[in-house]
């Protein structure tokens, strides 16, 4: 009698536990998750922020104009059921990122998920890099991503969230008349590799998405007032003239939203790549010849 006893109570408390998870879990799916873009009024961050909220996260958008925010959060807001707010703040100084997560723990309480899409491309020649525009695209590419993760640990530690960084072809490979560019997102994969491992502990998983060149409507003159004489005319194109064809924008929003799904580490786009950048890492001076063949040059 006694063992049946037993048995009553550990399949009643049991049951109240399997109860009191389901109440748990069915709490969380109520609670808004919440997204922070940086970068999120203009280009590839305003997508990323469309589509975050088409999955139901209430988003904070942060960019340095207020007018250019104003507009793009009017957009977002037209198509979605979730709300949008935004945060004017340049992220490259300190005090700003730390603003924009001090601002979501007041007014959203929570966040789920961090998109690092504030960054820079560039023209030129290594042997015509000044120091002042090589500070200024790690601070684009680099600092300002280190800033928002730095601020926004505590607030992902509880949501066991994810940090996307954005960075690009060019974390990966290192082509001609990318100006500073290559340095600054490889530095940027660097501190993303090691942050991921440094906040896995806390449960908080960071990864890097790294896009080629994407289609947009000012692709082919963004750069005309970066070029001197000693470019070619193909290195004001989308990836300073690579022989590769433009990505859909949809296409790199959609792998954005892979990764935080499936806590990705590293996603290049177009995937094939990843196997020519192996065999080009395996045998430089195989590497070195993919890059002359398929960059434009004199
Ligand atoms: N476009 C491409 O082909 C391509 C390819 C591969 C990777 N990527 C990467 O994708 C990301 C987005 O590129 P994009 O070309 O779509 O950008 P974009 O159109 O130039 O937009 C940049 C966004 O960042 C904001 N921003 C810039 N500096 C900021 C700062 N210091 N603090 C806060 N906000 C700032 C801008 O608003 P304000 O100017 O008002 O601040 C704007 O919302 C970058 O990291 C880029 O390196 C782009």
């Amino acid at each position: 009698m006694g063992k049946v006893s037993e048995i009553t109570v550990g399949l009643r408390s049991s049951i109240q536990e399997v109860i009191r998870e389901t109440e748990i879990s069915n709490k969380m799916n109520d609670v808004n998750k919440v997204a922070v873009v940086t970068g999120g009024s203009a280009g590839l961050g305003f997508l990323i922020a469309q589509a975050l909220l088409r999955q139901d996260y209430f988003v904070v958008i942060v960019g340095r104009s207020e007018e250019r925010l104003r507009e793009a959060a009017r957009q977002l807001e037209a198509g979605s059921v979730k709300g949008v707010a935004f945060q004017v703040a340049d992220v490259t100084v300190s005090s700003d990122a730390k603003l924009v997560f001090d601002e979501v723990l007041k007014n959203q309480g929570r966040l789920d998920v961090l998109v690092n899409c504030v960054g820079q491309s560039d023209r030129g020649q290594i042997a015509t890099l000044t120091v002042d525009r090589l500070n200024e695209l790690i601070n684009q590419n680099v600092v300002s991503a280190m800033l928002c993760c730095q601020s926004a640990i505590e607030l992902l530690e509880k949501s066991g969230g994810v940090i996307v960084n954005i960075g690009s072809l060019a974390a990966k490979v290192s082509p001609r008349f990318l100006g500073g560019y290559a340095i600054a997102k490889h530095a940027l994969a660097a501190m993303t590799g090691q942050m991921r491992l440094e906040l896995r502990p806390k449960g908080i998983h960071v990864g890097l998405v790294n896009p080629g060149p994407i289609r947009r409507s000012d692709a082919g003159s963004r750069y005309d007032n970066q070029l001197d004489a000693s470019l070619p005319d193909q290195a004001k194109k989308p990836g300073a003239g690579a022989r590769i064809s433009g990505l859909d924008p949809q296409r790199v929003v959609n792998q954005v939203l892979r990764m935080i799904r499936k806590r990705k580490p590293d996603i290049l786009i177009p995937g094939y790549l990843r196997y020519l950048i192996a065999a080009g890492q395996a045998t430089p001076r195989f590497g070195d010849w993919l890059l002359m063949k398929f960059t434009s040059g004199k």
